[in-house]
């Protein structure tokens, strides 16, 4: 059976999920991998959300919000961009490839572009292969990933 990746999008409440939201009653098509979870702003998204999800089986996560300047909470966004530039590069200290972490801009208007966003995570993740987190003895191993 072909592998089929989980793939746990982290959105904000205003723009990206709306986004989502419209791709969905456009019915536009796309893959089917992705599970959305909902916050109110890319700037409550920590890390350890991202590192939790692959603990619990994620293969990739998306983690995605308004565009800059467009954020409901003024600067969330901006936090966001920062914290994530910092943790793409600390991904690969603990066992993973980057490119299993997506960080994108959708608004409230752009569904075809979430539609492109979750179809081409899910590709890159198909290529990629599962991730298995392996956490050790008592949760203080390393996450590893089979690419
Ligand atoms: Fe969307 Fe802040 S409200 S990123």
């Amino acid at each position: 059976m072909a592998f089929q990746p989980k793939i746990t999008a982290f959105v904000c409440n205003w723009c990206t999920y709306t986004g989502a939201d419209l791709a969905g009653t456009s019915r536009l098509q796309m893959a089917p991998e992705v599970r959305i979870i909902r916050l109110p702003c890319t700037g409550r998204i920590d890390p350890l959300f991202v590192i939790k999800a692959f603990e619990r089986g994620a293969d990739g996560v998306i983690v995605s919000g308004c565009h800059p300047a467009d954020c409901h909470y003024n600067s969330g966004n901006y936090h966001a961009r920062r914290r994530f530039a910092i943790f793409r590069d600390l991904l690969d200290f603990v066992g993973l490839d980057p490119r299993r972490v997506i960080f994108s801009w959708v608004s409230a208007s752009e569904g075809g572009k979430w539609r492109d966003i979750v179809d081409s995570a899910a590709a890159t993740i198909r290529e990629l292969g599962p991730c298995r987190a392996d956490t050790g003895d008592e949760g203080r191993g390393r996450l590893a990933c089979a690419s």
